[in-house]
C-alpha cells in the first residue's frame, strides 16, 4: 500500500508494533524441550489480547499463527511437534492484521550452544538488513536492495535464497511490489515513491542456494540441509530515512 494519511500511518504503525513485541516475545520464550507448537501458541496468545489476528490465516488459511523455521527448513515451516533442540537455528517470521493493516516482520536466532559459523551468518544476515533499510528513500531504484544484498552475501561466501525476497505489504500480506529480489535485478525499474510501503528480507544460506517446498505444502527447506538465516522489517518510503514499521523500541 500507499500511506495516504495520518490515520493509514498510525494503523500500519500499530500493527507493527504489534508484531515486533511478538515476535520478540517469542524468541525470548525459546527453550530446548519445547515444540515449536508450545512457541506458536505463544504468538497466538499475545496476538490474540491485542486483537490482531495472524494475517497468513487470514490471507492463505495457513495452519498455524506464526511460520516457525528451524536448521534447514528456511521459511514458511508449519508450528508442530518437532521439538527445539540446543544448537538449533530458529527462525520466528510473524505477520499480523489490525484494522485492516498488516504487518510482517522475522529474525533469527540461536539456541545455546552457539557454534560461531552459525553466529557469523546470522549477524551478517542482520547486518545486511541494516545496510539495505539504509538506502530506501523515495526515488531511489527498488532493485538497489538485491545489489546491496547480493553484494554483501558474495563478501561472505553465502547464497542468497532467488526465490525469496521482500514484497509490498500493508493490506494485503503480499501487494505491489510483489517481488523484491534479494539479488540485482537490472531489468526491475520500479522506484521508491513516498509512503510505500514494503517488507525488507535478505535470507542468507551457507549451502548451494537451493530450496524445495515439502510435502505439507508449506516448508520450504535447504535442498542440501544448510543453514539459512533471515531478517525482516516493514517500512515505509519518505523523503528522508524509511520509517521501520517493525521496530520494537
Ligand atoms: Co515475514
Ligand atoms: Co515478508
Amino acid at each position: 500500500m500507499t500511506i495516504q494519511d495520518e490515520r493509514d500511518l498510525a494503523g500500519l504503525m500499530k500493527i507493527g508494533k504489534i508484531c515486533a513485541q511478538t515476535l520478540h516475545l517469542m524468541l525470548d520464550s525459546i527453550k530446548p524441550g519445547m515444540t515449536t507448537a508450545d512457541l506458536d501458541r505463544i504468538g497466538a496468545d499475545a496476538l490474540r489480547k491485542t486483537g490482531a489476528r495472524s494475517a497468513p490465516i487470514v490471507m492463505y488459511n495457513y495452519p498455524g499463527t506464526t511460520c516457525i523455521s528451524i536448521n534447514e527448513e528456511v521459511a514458511h515451516a508449519i508450528p508442530g511437534r518437532r521439538v527445539i533442540q540446543p544448537g538449533d537455528v530458529v527462525n520466528v517470521d510473524v505477520s499480523a492484521e489490525l484494522d485492516g493493516y498488516i504487518a510482517d516482520t522475522g529474525a533469527s536466532m540461536i539456541v545455546p550452544p552457539v557454534a560461531e559459523p552459525a553466529e557469523k551468518l546470522l549477524a551478517r544476515t542482520k547486518a545486511t538488513l541494516d545496510k539495505a533499510l539504509e538506502i530506501i528513500t523515495a526515488g531511489a531504484p527498488l532493485n538497489q536492495i538485491g545489489r546491496v544484498v547480493e553484494g554483501e552475501a558474495r563478501k561472505y561466501g553465502y547464497k542468497v535464497l532467488r526465490e525469496l525476497g521482500g514484497h509490498g505489504v500493508g493490506r494485503s500480506l503480499h501487494e505491489y511490489p510483489r517481488n523484491i529480489p534479494n539479488y540485482f535485478a537490472p531489468r526491475l525499474r520500479t522506484r521508491m515513491t513516498e509512503g510505500l510501503v514494503f517488507t525488507v528480507e535478505p535470507f542468507f544460506n551457507m549451502g548451494v542456494g537451493k530450496i524445495q517446498q515439502g510435502k505439507d505444502g508449506w516448508t520450504l527447506s535447504s535442498t542440501d540441509g544448510s543453514l539459512s538465516a533471515q531478517y525482516e522489517h516493514t517500512v515505509v518510503v519518505t523523503r528522508g530515512k524509511p520509517i521501520i514499521v517493525t521496530a520494537l523500541g
